[in-house]
């Protein structure tokens, strides 16, 4: 068969596992269900609606558990813990696979671009169906339709790939925000970091696709989106006509109807005065900054191979707090880098206490096979990180405190996400800064911008009343 693009060739096997599901599903007297899920970041669960979209216009019910007759897991690997949830999950869907032979079970995502893992999975997990990776996640039905059809297993691991397929159908998990991929890989090799090695190299989307995808959700009525990549700092620089992710976000601002804009992940080295100057000026554009830190000291980030350092870090902190006021910041901190000191750690304090971050996603150093820092002498003993974590913790948690205490009983604008899960006629949205606000209200405010009184500060939320 001859197709014009990798699109029109993946809706053709749409098409043909379509006839085989509703085969089945006409001798079983019954729709078919799947499940999808998923572990690790925003890349992924952006990448699960995609799965879920093929999945739904295969046949499937979606449904979300694994009594289904086609699970999928979409999988992390960023730490070792994330890879020992898979094997343990699989263990209980091999259970389920015994009591319903024609299911099946399909793993996809970043623990699958790691040989060892593929090894693994083909010596002791042989009930597994399908197997891909991150590069064809697009490829769903054709390696589904493989499976369906020729009934053996079906592996399809990718090295890496030029390719940007999407205009694929999609199940958005919100009708009101949406997250839009603007970039694929990154480049930065961190040394602790496995993302690089299975991620593959960095891919802008071109600008205007990327338009034409923001305006086509904003007239499906979402008004908040989140423009995701691995270092969104680094959007464009490969594209045939580079352009720089402050124009790429100025162009987002202008989308008609859009009222909110949000962005993840930045890296401190590629964060630039245009970036700051852009976000100061257009009202549209979340006052939130995710501004990964990783570490104080300057010794570990060189090791890290972050290419900053602790005072360049401070003074990108010093001009996002003077030229966006309010702004809300976020990082991310690794504890036990392979030969972090006591003094690297109290610099990873001091940069804490004087950012003074609304929140900080705090993360044990995790060793992963094929990075430098997994090779590194002196790696921290479990007693010393576990002190040190727990150190970190109380830190982070009192600065949060006492940040969320700043905007008590002002009154800010509120995004209505869904409805409350403990308190009943409560309803639960976000701040412009990303902090989630709890107040009465009727599901009927849910994808709304609502004015909220901010009553009481609550640690890291704040408990509201609709003004
Ligand atoms: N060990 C611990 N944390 C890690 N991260 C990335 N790799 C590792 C690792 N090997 C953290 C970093 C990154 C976040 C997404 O995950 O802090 O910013
Ligand atoms: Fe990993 Fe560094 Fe790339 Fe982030 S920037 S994905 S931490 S290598």
């Amino acid at each position: 068969m001859n197709f014009k693009n990798e699109e029109e060739k993946q809706l053709y096997y749409i098409e043909k596992c379509k006839e085989l599901v509703s085969h089945k599903a006409n001798v079983l007297g019954r729709k078919l269900t799947a499940c999808v899920t998923t572990f690790g970041c925003q890349m992924n669960f952006k990448d699960s609606e995609k799965l879920e979209g093929i999945l739904n216009k295969i046949g499937y019910e979606i449904i979300d558990n694994e009594h289904a007759d086609f699970v999928l897991y979409n999988t992390c690997t960023v730490r070792e813990n994330a890879n020992f949830k898979i094997y343990g999950r699989l263990g209980y869907l091999h259970k389920l696979k015994e009591k319903n032979k024609d299911m099946i079970i399909a793993l996809c995502g970043c623990m699958m671009q790691e040989p060892h893992v593929i090894k693994k999975l083909n010596e002791s997990y042989k009930f597994v169906d399908i197997i891909f990776g991150t590069h064809n996640v697009y490829m769903l039905a054709e390696l589904l339709y493989k499976r369906l059809f020729e009934g053996h297993k079906v592996e399809d691991i990718q090295e890496g790939t030029d390719l940007i397929v999407e205009n694929l159908p999609q199940i958005r998990k919100y009708s009101f925000k949406a997250g839009v991929n603007i970039m694929y890989g990154c480049n930065n090799f961190c040394s602790y970091c496995i993302v690089p090695y299975v991620r593959g190299r960095e891919r802008s989307r071109d600008p205007e696709e990327i338009i034409k995808e923001c305006n086509r959700l904003v007239q499906d009525g979402v008004k908040e989106i989140m423009l995701l990549g691995q270092n969104v700092n680094s959007y464009g620089k490969t594209l045939d006509n580079p352009i720089s992710f402050a124009t790429l976000l100025k162009k987002v601002s202008e989308v008609e109807g859009l009222e909110r804009i949000r962005f993840m992940t930045s890296h401190p080295k590629d964060l630039s005065d245009e970036l700051i100057a852009t976000m100061a000026s257009s009202p549209k554009i979340c006052k939130q900054f995710h501004l990964p830190l990783q570490s104080g000291s300057d010794t570990i980030l060189k090791a890290m191979n972050r290419h900053y350092t602790k005072a360049d870090y401070l003074n990108l902190v010093k001009k996002l707090r003077e030229s966006v006021s309010d702004i809300g910041l976020s990082t991310d901190i690794i504890v036990g880098f392979p030969g972090e000191t006591e003094e690297d750690f109290l610099e990873t304090l001091d940069v804490i206490k004087q950012a003074r971050f609304d929140s900080v996603f705090t993360f044990i150093y995790s060793k992963r096979t094929g990075t430098p820092a997994a090779e590194m002498p002196n790696q921290v003993p479990e007693d010393v990180i576990k002190d040190r974590f727990n150190r970190l913790l109380e830190v982070v948690n009192s600065i949060s405190n006492e940040k969320v205490l700043e905007k008590e009983n002002s009154v800010e604008t509120v995004l209505v996400e869904e409805e409350n899960s403990k308190i009943d006629g409560y309803v639960t949205g976000r701040l412009s800064n990303n902090t989630l606000v709890h107040f009465k209200g009727d599901t009927d405010l849910i994808g709304q911008l609502v004015d909220v009184k901010l009553k009481k500060a609550k640690g890291f939320y704040y408990l509201g009343e609709i003004v």
